[in-house]
């Protein structure tokens, strides 16, 4: 299949050596020359010779921004754009119109992997925006990562894609205050997390299933620790980091939201429930 890349960073190079590899024809633009040695691929000077050259073109650069300068007014006719650049939900619809305006065809992509897990088990790359246009490339495309589509609507990749994200920075900002505790009466903090904080955090993790059912049926009720008790719980924890000397400053937005919704009378409800305050 004849495929397009337009972006060869750390991604971009990823996708089209993975692509090649796969047999398929590959033709690459990037902004800056040079970025093609060694990929296997066909370079091209511009990105609208880039695009006249396969009826799927990729794109992965920077931002929304970037792409929409790059393809400045190349027409995108019986083209399908694929943009697995990272953006907002709104950002996507935005550009569905743009390129629907081209006359091409969007699907926008959420890449969850870094580079080198490109076209390994574990790399998922998350599809929203054309169902025909995914239809047609899914199965070229299953080289690159596992394939969830997840509806017309382009603005899903993202959203979903964000969402991701979201619970990987939660994952890290608690790993963070955890290590800054330990370190901070010098104890080892590679022996801690691989001995007791990542099982610990895995069996966490093994629990949330349970709050999402509790948050879609808006039943908060519970036989776990409570709201209450897990606000007493963060007092005490905020204290503790105070006397060792190190500062709780990723923990304390939660902390915000528990008082809030205790104060509001739900101190008996379970950890699902602050989700009414987020809303
Ligand atoms: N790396 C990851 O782990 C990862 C994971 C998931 C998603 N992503 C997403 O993939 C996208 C690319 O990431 P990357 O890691 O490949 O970044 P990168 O290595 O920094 O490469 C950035 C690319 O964007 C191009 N670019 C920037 N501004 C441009 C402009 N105005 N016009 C044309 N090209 C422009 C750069 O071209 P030049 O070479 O000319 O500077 C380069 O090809 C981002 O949206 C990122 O969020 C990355």
């Amino acid at each position: 299949m004849r495929i397009s890349i337009l972006g060869l960073g750390l991604m971009g190079q990823a996708l089209a050596r993975t692509l090649v590899g796969a047999g398929h024809s590959v033709t690459v633009w990037n902004r800056t020359e040079g970025k093609a040695d060694g990929l296997g691929a066909t370079a091209v000077a511009t990105a609208a010779e880039a695009v006249a050259a396969s009826p799927l073109v990729i794109v992965c650069v920077l931002d929304y921004a970037a792409v929409r300068e790059l393809l400045g007014l190349v027409q995108l006719d019986d083209r399908v754009l694929l943009n697995l650049t990272n953006g907002r939900p709104a950002e996507a619809r935005d550009m569905a119109d743009w390129v629907a305006a081209r006359g091409g065809d969007y699907l926008d992509g959420g890449i969850m992997a870094v580079p080198q897990m490109i076209g390994t088990p574990g790399a998922l790359i998350l599809y929203s925006g054309s169902p025909a246009a995914f239809e047609r490339y899914e199965e070229a495309l299953s080289a690159l990562a596992g394939s969830r589509y997840l509806g017309t609507d382009a603005g899903l990749a993202p959203l979903y894609d964000l969402a991701m994200l979201t619970g990987m920075y939660g994952q890290f900002a608690g790993f963070l205050e955890a290590a800054a505790l330990i370190a901070s009466e010098k104890r080892p903090v590679a022996e801690f997390t691989t001995e007791l904080l990542l099982p610990w955090m895995n069996a966490m993790a093994g629990r949330t299933p349970e709050l999402a059912a509790a948050i879609e049926a808006g039943e908060y009720a519970t036989d776990v620790s409570n709201l209450e008790v897990n606000r007493v719980g963060m007092v005490n924890l905020v204290r503790a980091f105070e006397e060792q000397g190190v500062k709780p400053d990723l923990l304390l937005p939660m902390g915000d939201v528990l008082d809030r919704r205790v104060a509001a009378g739900h101190g008996a409800e379970g950890l699902a429930s602050l989700i009414e305050e987020l809303r």
